[in-house]
């Protein structure tokens, strides 16, 4: 027979159909019953053995953990917490599981740092389990909203030549051998050698080759994994993360942030609507968590009062030059509260600055746009001021930076001027520069993080804890 998940049999009729459930012990009381989880929903549901029906040497081996694929009856059930369970007629230990060695007993909540350790398992557990169906649920919706509005999804190279952001924090890709590497005449690495015949690296973005497709089809965007390689220890920060980046002909900077806003209010609406289960928990974990801290580190809101408030409300859109003044008065500003305290037009915000003016100047998600061309991107379109361009950066409450984007230099002249001001590799960049030659137009796109959306829907404060297998510096275990 072949098993049902649990998240069907849950709503199920129960009439002493047999059905088959498969699925991994939570808990087992009194030798009698059995609380099982297949993954399908945060719910179990509950095995019952009649007394006497199993041997003594059976029942030893259920413990947490165990596997098992149980054939039994549905009935209605005569204890609290639960509609339906199963009565066990036949039941098969797929896979043992010592308890004197199963990290994963329920006695103490395992911390998140230790469960970090233990990746490979730590899937098993309730968070996880939780954090992982919206992390899909969030993928799918992300594929839902582009395809209603007839964007096309492209798959841009993982393995580039081109650095997108200018920034240099990259993963090089190599088959020489590192030890003894073939030289030029110069001595140095000669990479003419190497398996693609020049330099090659992880993508930080897969911006530069959108663009190719949305000066072709119209409207496309990319989903996929992106490398830093930047040296960075914090809760927001990942050196393998997942970014979306949508790209349209024909958009300028104010659809952009129109699109942008109107992408995630749609992803956590979709949340809301659809993880509300999962949601739950994850609510009353967030719940526990804050309790625990000081009463003025707490958050105001619990996690489906900060997901309403996004889904329904405007973001706050303010230029760059506006922000600065507001930062320059605020209080923590004058009382050089800031570590990085704000005296001049030009500088780059910090996070400290993005959340005072997320979280406590206008306490709802933030747009930024015009900044200083010297912070930004080569590839961002010059304004007419001569000193700023059109980037837009969208800011939310405990996340900071969610979204980065821009509208994108269209002109040939413009664009390569700042090639050269900046000194980039003209000769890595040619086909990116054609564009502009050959039929160029106006376009702008952005690029989520999908780590940074998942922490802010799950209210999980580390990124390290929103993907499978993190990667960061120090650590590539799995
Ligand atoms: O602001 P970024 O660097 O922008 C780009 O890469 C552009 N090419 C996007 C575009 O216009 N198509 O990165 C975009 C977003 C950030 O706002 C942030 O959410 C996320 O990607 N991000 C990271 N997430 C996790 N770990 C990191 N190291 C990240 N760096 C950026
Ligand atoms: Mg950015």
């Amino acid at each position: 027979m072949k098993r049902t998940k649990i998240k069907e049999l849950l709503v199920y009729k129960p009439t002493g159909q047999t059905v088959v459930v498969s699925g991994w012990v939570r808990t087992f009381r009194n030798n009698q019953f059995i609380a099982i989880n297949d993954g399908s929903t945060m719910q179990n549901i509950q095995a019952v053995v009649e007394l006497n029906s199993l041997a003594d040497s059976i029942l030893k081996r259920i413990t947490t953990g165990t596997c098992l694929s149980i054939a039994g009856e549905l009935i209605p059930s005569l204890g609290k917490g639960q509609a339906v369970e199963v009565k066990v007629k036949k039941l098969d230990i797929l896979g043992d599981c010592d308890p004197e060695k199963y990290p994963l007993q329920l006695k103490n909540r395992p911390s998140l740092e230790y469960l970090r350790e233990i990746s490979h398992l730590r899937s098993r557990t309730n968070t996880f389990g939780a954090i992982m169906r919206i992390r899909h649920a969030m993928a799918y919706a992300v594929h839902k909203f582009f395809n209603d509005r007839g964007f096309f999804y492209i798959h841009t190279p993982i393995v580039t030549g081109s650095d997108a952001e200018g920034a240099g924090a990259m993963f090089r890709v190599t088959t020489l051998n590192p030890t003894k590497p073939p030289l030029d005449e110069d001595g140095n690495v000669n990479f003419k050698e190497d398996f693609f015949g020049r330099e090659t690296n992880l993508t930080v973005s897969g911006q530069l080759e959108g663009e190719t497709y949305a000066l072709a089809l119209g409207e496309i965007y990319t989903f996929g994994p992106t490398f830093r390689a930047e040296n960075s220890n914090t809760t927001r920060h990942l050196a393998e993360f997942w970014m979306i980046e949508p790209e349209m002909a024909f958009f300028d900077i104010d659809d952009n942030m129109q699109l942008a806003q109107d992408f995630l209010q749609f992803l956590v609406r979709y949340a809301l609507e659809n993880c509300t289960e999962d949601l739950d928990f994850l609510n009353k974990r967030a719940q526990e968590e804050e309790q625990a801290k000081p009463k003025e580190q707490r958050n105001d809101l619990g996690l489906f009062d900060r997901l309403k408030f996004v889904s329904e409300n405007d973001f706050q859109r303010l230029s760059y030059t506006e922000a600065i003044d507001i930062l320059k008065n605020s209080n923590p500003n004058k009382k050089k509260k800031f570590q990085y305290v704000i005296d001049s037009w030009g500088v780059d915000l910090q996070s400290e600055h993005e959340r005072f003016l997320v979280e406590k100047h206008f306490k709802k998600p933030v747009i930024i746009y015009n900044y200083p061309a010297e912070i930004k991107a080569f590839y961002m379109r010059q304004n007419e001021d001569g000193k700023t361009v059109a980037a837009m950066d969208v800011l939310f409450p405990g996340i900071g930076e969610i979204i980065g984007g821009s509208q994108r230099e269209e002109r040939y002249d413009r664009i390569l001027a700042r090639v050269h001001e900046l000194n980039l590799p003209e000769e890595d960049l040619w086909w990116y520069l054609e564009l502009r030659k050959f039929g160029s137009a106006p376009h702008s796109g952005f690029g989520l993080g999908f780590e940074r959306l998942i922490q802010f829907v799950t209210g999980m404060t580390n990124i390290r804890d929103v993907i499978p297998f993190p990667r960061y510096p120090g650590n590539a275990e799995f």
